[in-house]
């Protein structure tokens, strides 16, 4: 992140007051609480956003080599991305075009692919989908002449980043997409991380609550008390909106010792979880030395699977290197799994019961308000 943004980012902190109100947004926000549990709503985002997308899908890193593939599920549809003989990336449905079946494993990722061969009566198609080989052709298909190609969807890279869209053939500028955030996201020089591991976890949360549990520090000092809280600063949180993304960094305590350094030496990196929310697909968090990245999959309106993965700047020289970017993994799940995602899971079981009518976000929830306001948005334009 350039040293200008940087300053820039910490005059805002060190001029929010001595309780970071000065970090709060404009306005608190009253959202319906069926947002959460509501089935025709959730239809309607499905479609909107995961169907018709963009949706974020991962990092470059995610797809090194000729071969290298990663699958996920928009909506239902599944979608392969593979990276091509030319560097290049196709995104796939993930479906034979004899009957159906997934060529691979819908929600996983491989290297070394040479052609799709389907599991059920062994069609095999070429990286880019086209049809190579059916067993029997010449006198059991030769009457057919539709095309049996794997379907292709839209799939865009730049900066490090990759987007897909699951339906339809209107092509992804990124930029666009990205509405601004580029400019940072370009700085960390995403393109060059390097993938180290990589979990997914099904929760009982409708999707939006992943990003609700990322998008205020105000529960740390509670909810983290035993583990990050001590840590982190609960009064107020950097938020700034890209179009329907935004940047919001938590705080460190002690970030107020930067400023006893002149202007010209600060930096935020020591002190900020850095956080880009793409939704819905998912986010990118710069850590002092390492990227998380999260993949959000619904599957139901109250059920989701998240995928965290973690990025090394460059190839970790051995394995005690290695080692503490899986530690970073382990310790992100440990405080995500035993603390947010199971309190959440508490409150979209009682939400179920229709008894809390509405949900109250606060100024000092500020991303929380933009998220749902965009969300609701989309769903309002449907
Ligand atoms: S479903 Fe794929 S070969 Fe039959
Ligand atoms: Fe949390």
């Amino acid at each position: 992140m350039r040293h200008e943004r940087q300053v820039e980012l910490l005059e805002r902190v060190a001029t929010a007051g001595d309780r970071l109100q000065g970090l709060h947004g404009d306005t608190s926000m009253v959202n319906a609480a069926s947002a959460y549990c509501d089935p025709a709503r959730f239809e309607i985002e499905q479609r909107v956003l995961f169907r018709e997308g963009p949706v974020f899908f991962g990092l470059s890193a995610d797809l090194r080599e000729p071969g290298s593939w990663r699958s996920m599920t928009f909506d239902g549809i599944p979608i392969v991305v593979v990276r091509q003989q030319d560097g290049s990336l196709r995104a796939l449905v993930n479906m034979c075009r004899h009957r159906g079946s997934p060529l691979v494993d819908p929600h996983h990722r491989g290297d070394g692919l040479r052609a799709f061969s389907c599991p059920y009566h062994a069609w095999t198609y070429e990286l880019d989908g086209a049809l190579r080989v059916r067993p029997a052709a010449e006198h059991a298909f030769n009457d057919i002449t539709a095309n049996c190609d794997l379907m292709s969807r839209p799939v865009a890279e730049k900066h490090g980043l990759i987007f897909v869209r699951a339906s339809g053939d209107e092509p992804i500028d990124i930029d666009e997409v990205l509405g601004g955030a580029q400019h940072d996201l370009a700085d960390f020089g995403i393109d060059n991380y390097v993938l180290i591991e990589s979990r997914s976890d099904e929760w009982d949360l409708n999707w939006k609550f992943f990003f609700d549990s990322f998008s205020e520090t105000y529960h740390i000092r509670t909810l983290h008390k035993d583990t990050i809280g001590p840590a982190f600063t609960s009064d107020g949180i950097i938020f700034e909106a890209f179009g329907r993304n935004s940047l919001s960094i938590g705080l460190r305590s002690n970030i107020r010792d930067e400023f006893d350094k002149p202007q010209d030496e600060w930096s935020i990196i020591p002190y900020g979880t850095i956080q880009y929310f793409l939704p819905p697909g998912g986010m990118i968090v710069h850590q002092l030395d390492h990227l998380e990245v999260w993949n959000v999959e619904p599957i139901g309106v109250g059920r989701s699977r998240f995928t965290a993965s973690v990025y090394a700047p460059s190839e970790p020289k051995n394995e005690r290197e290695r080692n503490y970017m899986v530690k970073n993994l382990e310790l992100l799940l440990h405080v995500t799994g035993t603390e947010d995602f199971i309190a959440l899971e508490d409150i979209q079981r009682h939400l179920n019961s229709g008894a809390l009518e509405n949900m109250v976000y606060g100024k000092i929830e500020a991303p929380l308000v933009h998220f749902h306001t965009e969300m609701n948005k989309a769903v309002a334009g449907a």
